[in-house]
């Protein structure tokens, strides 16, 4: 429960302090979508930035693409998603709300039974045994469970018929597949290589979002590594372990991390794991790594008629590579990074301070410039001239200097320089760190390298 309030109080703070806001407010809103603010795009582009560095700029065998979102619908035909990407639901017949069964069950039966691993009518029967009820309106009458596609359908040209119907991407990961050959080509890769993707993905989500964990709009940070059959187990365990290391090294707390193995695997896949978090929900998904065999690239060349095979150059040997797929929600990872860094503190005075203690890498701004008065703002404005190059920084000359440390402490600025009337004697600033407030005296003249030396990711 403490926890869950904990969550209340983020969405508030990010909106009052331009992190997160409602999608489409003034008019009421729509499910499950929302939208980045001022701060909060500077946050969840830091995020993004991390992510490429640690796994495209850092690895000379791994290559970025950024592929289109509308695909030509046979690449959904291929995937599977046409036939099976689809989530058990059922409408209540008395309120007609839509429900999904499965999270139904899993929040009834707390870990005891996996609904992912029973069939619809097993699901039927469990529900009418526990007595599971609608959670909009109390009665327990419902209709047959039936499978809905997640695709957001739309349609190309003028003609709206089923030849012209095409879909928004559920996941960025085809384009990583259907590119295997041209980057291979074009980047002379051999195999083992990887291809990386951030981009937007969509899906019909019904069940309530818990703010950005599930929204029908949302950003993949995607890594496909092409290996040998036989390496594919080593590149697994190697991506388990980049994967929370990523997490760690951007300050998540171990003990809210953990590995969870999924209890039923797709027919072709030879292993699959997840990260959880420890959500003020509870424990769930952060990201997931998965061992997909040749699967994707042996269902591309069959559904495209385009040999997907791989001859190695040493050794004339042609193959189809196999895939150790990573993938991370890149606003599921912002809502993890938000948990993780929010925290109330008691100040020696007894009054208590938010603050977010984001790595200063991912911090929306690095610097805040606050001239000690409004007379001092030209020399403060000087100040903000010479960082603005280098890093994101604010400036804030309104209310009292306390109020405007809080102010930054709650959108995690890790550092605030403060200019009062030395610096127009000496030119040098005061310069505060966020976690331990304390101050330190500098040259303005130093603080580029000093900054720079305490945000490397
Ligand atoms: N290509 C594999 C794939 O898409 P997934 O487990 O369906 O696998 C990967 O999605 C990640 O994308 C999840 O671990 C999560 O971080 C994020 N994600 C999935 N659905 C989401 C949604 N509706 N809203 C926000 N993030 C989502």
């Amino acid at each position: 429960m403490e926890k869950l309030k904990n969550l209340d109080k983020i969405v508030n703070l990010c909106k009052t302090r331009g992190i997160i806001f409602a999608g489409s407010e003034i008019y009421g809103g729509m499910g499950n979508t929302w939208d980045y603010g001022p701060v909060g795009v500077e946050l969840k582009n830091n995020i993004k930035r991390a992510w490429w560095k640690r796994f495209v700029q850092e690895c000379p065998t791994s290559f970025g693409v950024d592929a289109a979102i509308l695909m030509n619908p046979r690449v959904w035909d291929a995937s599977g998603h046409t036939a099976s990407f689809s989530d058990p639901k059922m409408d209540c017949k008395n309120c007609k709300s839509r429900c999904r069964a499965d999270n139904l069950i899993s929040a009834h039966a707390k870990g005891k039974v996996n609904p992912d691993t029973m069939t619809n009518e097993q699901m039927e029967a469990y529900i009418a045994e526990h007595h599971l009820c609608c959670p909009n309106c109390g009665k327990c009458d419902w209709t047959p469970i039936r499978q809905f596609n997640l695709m957001f359908e739309t349609s190309r040209g003028v003609v709206d018929d089923s030849s012209s119907k095409i879909y928004l991407r559920p996941e960025t990961a085809q384009g990583e597949f259907v590119n295997f050959l041209n980057v291979q080509r074009s980047m002379r890769a051999k195999v083992p290589f990887g291809i990386a993707q951030i981009g937007k993905a969509f899906r019909n989500e019904i069940t309530p979002g818990n703010f950005i964990f599930r929204t029908i709009e949302f950003e993949q940070m995607e890594h496909q590594q092409f290996c040998r059959d036989g390496d594919d187990q080593k590149f697994y365990d190697l991506f388990k372990q980049k994967a929370f290391d990523f997490l760690t090294d951007l300050g998540i707390k171990k003990e809210n991390l953990r590995f969870k193995d999924h209890d039923k695997l797709a027919h072709y896949a030879k292993a699959a794991c997840d990260i959880q978090y420890n959500y003020p929900m509870g424990w769930d998904e952060l990201n997931g790594i998965h061992n997909r065999s040749n699967y994707d690239l042996s269902r591309h060349q069959e559904f495209s008629g385009k040999s997907m095979e791989y001859t190695d150059p040493f050794t004339g040997e042609k193959f189809v590579p196999n895939v150790i797929e990573y993938s991370i929600g890149a606003d599921r990872l912002t809502l993890v990074v938000l948990c993780d860094a929010y925290d109330e503190e008691t100040l020696e005075n007894g009054e208590t301070r938010v603050v977010m203690h984001f790595h200063p890498a991912i911090a929306p701004f690095k610097v805040a410039i606050l001239p000690l008065q409004k007379n001092l703002s030209e020399k403060a404005k000087q100040v903000y001239s010479k960082l603005a190059p280098h890093f994101m920084c604010d400036y804030d000359e309104a209310g009292s200097i306390g109020k405007r440390y809080r102010r930054q402490d709650e959108i995690g600025t890790p550092f605030c320089v403060t200019i009062d009337f030395e610096t127009l004697e000496n030119d040098t600033v005061t310069i505060r760190d966020r976690d331990s407030m304390k101050q330190e005296r500098v040259n303005i003249a130093d603080l580029p390298q000093l900054i720079a030396s305490k945000i490397v990711f």
